[in-house]
């Protein structure tokens, strides 16, 4: 089994030397930088995380820059990434990390996993890559390739958790003087080769290790949830004048609270045309959206607080924490 294990491992290293995506966040090992791409990739596709990882550095190249930062500007930058209490609880971690370690990243799981939305996943992925912690790391890519390897067996009979069995198993395999490229390997395999459908088998460095070799039976696809929703879309004025009306969603809301969007309104509002239909995905649930264009003087017809709502000149809008609904439809409608 050490053979086998020693060859597991230079055989996917190799390859990851060969064939790593060449990816901004793989170019230093620095704490603050591995921890924003760590964040942010998150439930979000690698060519999503890219339109938004160097702005992000750019406008926050610090941990001390993320700190100072209002809570607002922090979600400005995230909008349209969804999962926003991923920025939230950044943000808390980098106030933190000034306050109780004088800006400076902690350097071990352990410690890591003590800041505010730094979980097992994370903390492994930090202290791994940037400080050569002998931790592994568990995200969905490494938990399919570890299912292929060994079988629907792995999960059966031994009664423990099967997070702690994935965990036990990267472990095992892990290469513990090279962590953080092992981990990132595996995470790369799971992404490029060994993918949910129709995996590469062919070109797979780690092939003659699998006893799937194809896919693997799963269980039922999560239902979609569809919901029906309007918006309305207000501008006044012209060129860089131009206005557009935004409604702040409550701080209480469980989702994106405090963020801006188009004002709602009933669905098949009378009176109003029918300026485009969008469909936007939000975990398991699609809204169908009507987005309707209202004359301004009809803004009366609105139902919704006015107080939440503030016309806010075009150029302005870059500094909101706009949802990323409102971000698609306003660029869709080219006032964006
Ligand atoms: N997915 C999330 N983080 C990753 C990383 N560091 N390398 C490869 N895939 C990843």
């Amino acid at each position: 089994m050490t053979g086998d294990l020693l060859d597991f491992r230079a055989a996917l290293l190799g390859w990851y030397g060969e064939n790593a995506r060449d990816l901004p966040w793989r170019r230093t090992r620095d704490a603050y930088v591995v921890w924003v791409s760590e964040i942010m990739l998150q439930q979000t596709r690698v060519a999503a995380v890219l339109e938004y990882f160097d702005r992000f550095l750019k406008v926050f190249p610090t941990m001390e820059a993320l700190a100072e930062a209002e809570e607002d500007a922090v979600l400005a930058q995230w909008s349209g990434l969804g999962y926003y209490r991923r920025a939230r609880m950044m943000h808390k971690a980098a106030k933190v990390v000034v306050s109780e370690y004088g800006g400076r990243m902690p350097e071990t799981a352990a410690a890591l996993r003590e800041l505010p939305g730094i979980g097992e996943y994370t903390a492994a992925a930090v202290a791994s890559i940037s400080f050569g912690e002998a931790a592994p790391v568990v995200d969905g890519n490494v938990e399919r390739v570890l299912l292929r390897m060994y079988g629907p067996e792995l999960l059966e009979a031994s009664g423990k958790a099967a997070a702690k069995i994935f965990r036990e198993t990267a472990g095992t395999l892990l290469d513990s003087q090279r962590p953080g490229e092992f981990n990132q390997a595996m995470m790369e395999l799971g992404a490029t080769v060994c993918t949910p459908k129709g995996p590469v088998c062919m070109v797979c460095p780690v092939r003659t290790h699998c006893r799937t070799q194809g896919e693997h039976a799963t269980g039922p696809a999560k239902p979609m949830r569809s919901r029906r929703v309007g918006y309305v879309l207000m501008v006044k004025g012209r060129g860089a004048k131009m206005e557009v009306l935004l409604q702040q969603r409550g701080n209480r809301e469980s989702q994106m609270p405090g963020m801006w969007e188009l004002p709602g309104v009933p669905e098949g509002l009378p009176d109003a045309a029918v300026l485009m239909t969008v469909r936007h995905a939000i975990t398991n649930t699609n809204y169908y959206v009507t987005v309707y264009a209202l004359d301004a003087v009809k803004r009366r017809a609105l139902k919704g607080d006015a107080e939440r709502m503030q016309w806010v000149r075009v150029p302005e809008l870059e500094g909101f924490a706009l949802t990323g609904l409102a971000r698609k439809v306003l660029k869709r409608a080219e006032v964006l």
